[in-house]
């Protein structure tokens, strides 16, 4: 072998042993597979998973779970939609993969489910799940703000925590900022290292936060590696959309968008207020919350999202929205407010942090309840007319509570 040809060789071995040795390269297996919720969680969910480049068709079986060994001839086999990715961050090892997704329709509600994916001799394990029933009695689900920093070491414990104590959760809901920097493969590794089988046994529903944005731009990784529902306006598929799930509906408004909704061009406001309206104004359901990642009161003293008051707050009152549920200040707030002189209607407005990244609260006027320095869950219950709310810090201790009744 002569110099040149051998150093070429020693080249591409060298980039081959560091592209396997990269903890968040995908291998023929499939990996990060998730469920997540859909329009119409009772009759369907949606499933995502990876696989590096050489599985170039993803498969899906599904069948009732079985009361003993799963037979191969009683599921339902699916070709899933496969979508080729390339995830770039900096300097850091270039990430190829096929992502593949599939909507199991047709479901029926409250029946436990296994399923697995994969293809050739290459498949998951068997995972279970549970559509919620159309019936009227008891839910809970599980509200996290913002995990973003120290996933794997830190926000894992809590994830975790969320799941021992209410494992029969209908669903796990982030308020945004699951990741620090927008676009980094390694980060998404902790992410799902963190929430691991949790997150392919209860569906995962989530609305984007400010770091899944990098320079106006929505991570690639949201859309390809969750599938979550495109009801809502034009372009914000996946970030701003309407769920019902039992007698609830679960809005997500996307205030991540073009730098935070304060783009002087932007139209992401005006769309996502008409939409809003017109969901509202058509909804039928007993509850509704809303879901966004940038707090309508802040706790933080130097902190304020008027803009999001300004335009979201006069829609909320009208349609007399519950609960809002938010993050983005990495504290604790809890409380009742409006803008509006005359009172009326006041929403229930949120603000919690699950990761360890910490800023400190300011004294205001807005807040019945808030809290610093702690790493939290919230557990949610709707039991017909009566909504329970509980907050737990990361070693389980009841941190805050309310009810609201209709
Ligand atoms: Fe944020």
């Amino acid at each position: 072998m002569n110099k040149r040809l051998y150093f070429t060789v020693s080249i591409l071995l060298a980039s081959v042993i560091s592209i396997t040795a990269q903890v968040n390269a995908p291998t023929a297996y499939p990996d990060r597979v998730i469920l997540n919720l859909t329009e119409d969680p009772s009759t369907s969910v949606a499933v995502t998973w990876r696989t590096d480049i050489s599985m170039n068709e993803g498969f899906c079986e599904i069948q009732s779970v079985p009361s003993g060994p799963v037979k191969g001839g009683d599921s339902k086999s699916y070709k899933a939609r496969t979508t080729s990715m390339v995830y770039e961050y900096e300097n850091e090892p270039v990430i190829r993969a096929n992502q593949h997704s599939h909507l199991f329709t047709g479901l029926t509600p409250g029946e436990k489910y296994i399923y697995r994916v994969g293809n050739d001799d290459y498949w998951s394990e068997w995972f279970e799940f549970q559509t919620p029933t159309n019936e009227d009695e008891k839910f809970s689900f599980i509200y996290m703000g913002d995990p973003q920093t120290d996933l794997k070491s830190q926000w894992s414990r809590v994830v975790r925590a969320a799941y021992k104590h209410e494992p029969n959760s209908g669903f796990i809901l982030y308020c945004g900022d699951l990741i620090n920097r927008a676009g980094r493969d390694t980060e998404w590794h902790e992410w799902f290292h963190a929430g691991s089988f949790i997150y392919s046994t209860i569906p995962q529903v989530m609305t984007p936060g400010n770091h899944e944005y990098r320079r106006m731009v929505l991570d690639p990784h949201w859309n390809a590696q969750f599938t979550l529902p495109a009801n809502g306006p034009e372009g914000l598929e996946g970030s701003c959309y309407a769920v019902d799930y039992k007698n609830m509906k679960l809005i997500s408004i996307n205030s991540a968008a073009e730098s935070e909704l304060r783009h002087k061009e932007g139209t992401k406001m005006e769309a996502q207020k008409v939409w809003l309206d017109s969901v509202l104004s058509a909804n039928t359901q007993e509850w509704v919350i809303v879901t966004t990642h940038l707090p309508f009161y802040s706790p933080k003293e130097n902190r304020d999202n008027k803009h999001l008051r300004e335009n979201f707050q006069p829609i909320l009152e009208k349609h007399n929205v519950d609960l809002v549920l938010t993050g983005h200040d990495h504290s604790y707030g809890r409380g009742r407010a409006t803008d509006n002189p005359a009172g009326g209607h006041q929403v229930m407005y949120v603000v919690s942090v699950s990761g360890p990244k910490m800023y400190e609260v300011g004294d205001k006027d807005w807040m019945e309840h808030s809290g610093a320095d702690t790493q939290l869950y919230q557990v949610i219950s709707i039991e017909g007319k009566k909504l329970t709310y509980e907050s737990y810090s990361a070693d389980g201790k009841l941190f805050d509570q309310f009810q609201l009744a209709k």
